[in-house]
Order: C-alpha cells, then sequence, then structure tokens
C-alpha cells in the first residue's frame, strides 16, 4: 500500500483501449467504500463510458481536457452537502489509488465542476443528471501512454512536535 501510494503519479495521456467494466466497477467501489463526514455517505458517481457523451463533453469545452481518457467518473453531491468537499476528495483519492492498484493511469479533472455551471454545457449536464448538483472533481482513467514520472517534493512541510 505505501509503495502504491509513492508511485501513484497523474497520468495525461491514455491509449483508446477501453477500461473493463469490472475495473472501472472496482474503481468505483473503491470510492463508494470512503470515509465521510459522520458517515453521511452523500457523494455520488457518474461513469462515463459513452464515446458519444465524452465527445460532446469534450466538444463543448473545445479541447480534450480530460486527455481523451475512455472513461471519466464524475464525482458529485447534492448543493446543500456541507461535507461534500471533503468526502469527495477522499474519493477521488481511494479511486485514483485504485486505479494505480490495477495498473490504470487516471487524473483527476477539475473542469467538470466549472463546466456544470456554465449554459452551453445546461443540455449534457442535465442529461447526466448533474446538473443541480455540486461536482467535486472528476477522475479520467484509462491505459496510460507515459513512463513513471519524477516529481520533486516540496522541501520543509513536515512539522513534528515530540
Ligand atoms: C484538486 C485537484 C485538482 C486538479 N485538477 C487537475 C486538472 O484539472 N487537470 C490536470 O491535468 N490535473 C489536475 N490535478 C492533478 C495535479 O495537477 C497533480 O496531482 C499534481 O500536479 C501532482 O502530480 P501527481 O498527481 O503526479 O503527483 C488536480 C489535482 C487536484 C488535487
Amino acid at each position: 500500500m505505501i509503495e502504491l501510494i509513492q508511485s501513484r503519479r497523474s497520468i495525461r495521456s491514455y491509449s483508446d483501449k477501453k477500461v473493463r467494466d469490472e475495473d472501472l466497477d472496482q474503481i468505483v467501489q473503491c470510492g463508494v467504500m470512503a470515509p465521510s463526514g459522520m458517515n453521511t455517505q452523500g457523494i455520488e458517481f457518474c461513469v462515463i463510458t459513452n464515446e458519444l457523451v465524452l465527445k460532446e463533453l469534450e466538444d463543448l469545452a473545445g479541447r480534450p481536457f480530460f486527455y481523451q481518457a475512455p472513461a471519466l467518473i464524475v464525482v458529485y453531491g447534492e448543493k446543500d452537502n456541507r461535507y461534500a468537499a471533503y468526502d469527495g476528495s477522499c474519493a477521488m483519492t481511494q479511486m485514483q489509488l485504485a486505479a494505480c492498484a490495477l495498473n490504470l493511469g487516471s487524473c483527476w479533472i477539475n473542469q467538470m465542476k466549472d463546466y456544470v455551471l456554465e449554459e452551453k454545457f445546461d443540455a449534457v449536464m442535465t442529461r447526466l443528471g448533474l446538473k443541480d448538483k455540486v461536482i467535486v472533481g472528476s477522475l479520467a482513467v484509462g491505459y496510460g501512454m507515459e513512463g513513471p514520472k519524477e516529481k520533486q517534493i516540496k522541501e520543509n512541510r513536515i512539522h513534528y512536535v515530540k
């Protein structure tokens, strides 16, 4: 587990090979298992693999904001869920690690949370059941085309009080 955490990296280049439904399901189940404030379990997941929908999102955005990954998992909650950001972030992290454990690449994609507020996305967001929700983030998932990357870690961020 510790090695897995240390080896995970954001992946921004994907092959067009589809992710198996079983793998996607395992990844989302790991999101579902994440901790939540007061165990409210208020976070939901929209797993998009439909090519037409993915293309529609990309076309509306005008750029390949999820790096043409074959799957995008949107993590969202109700607008009045005060734990949504925390709970959704826990779920995102667990799903990133699960993807890594399954030798799949993933990357947190921020833009969906802004696009849900934009009028031009109204129709697609409504069809996805996301229109009146707060989107915490979304996770691009697929077979990475990048090798392992070095990560520079800023120093002096850990403070021990013994
Ligand atoms: C809240 C949050 C939002 C992020 N949004 C994006 C994004 O929209 N696009 C992207 O390519 N990466 C995004 N990332 C990934 C970060 O850029 C990445 O985690 C960081 O550069 C460290 O690299 P690593 O994940 O490989 O360790 C986001 C990460 C977090 C935690």
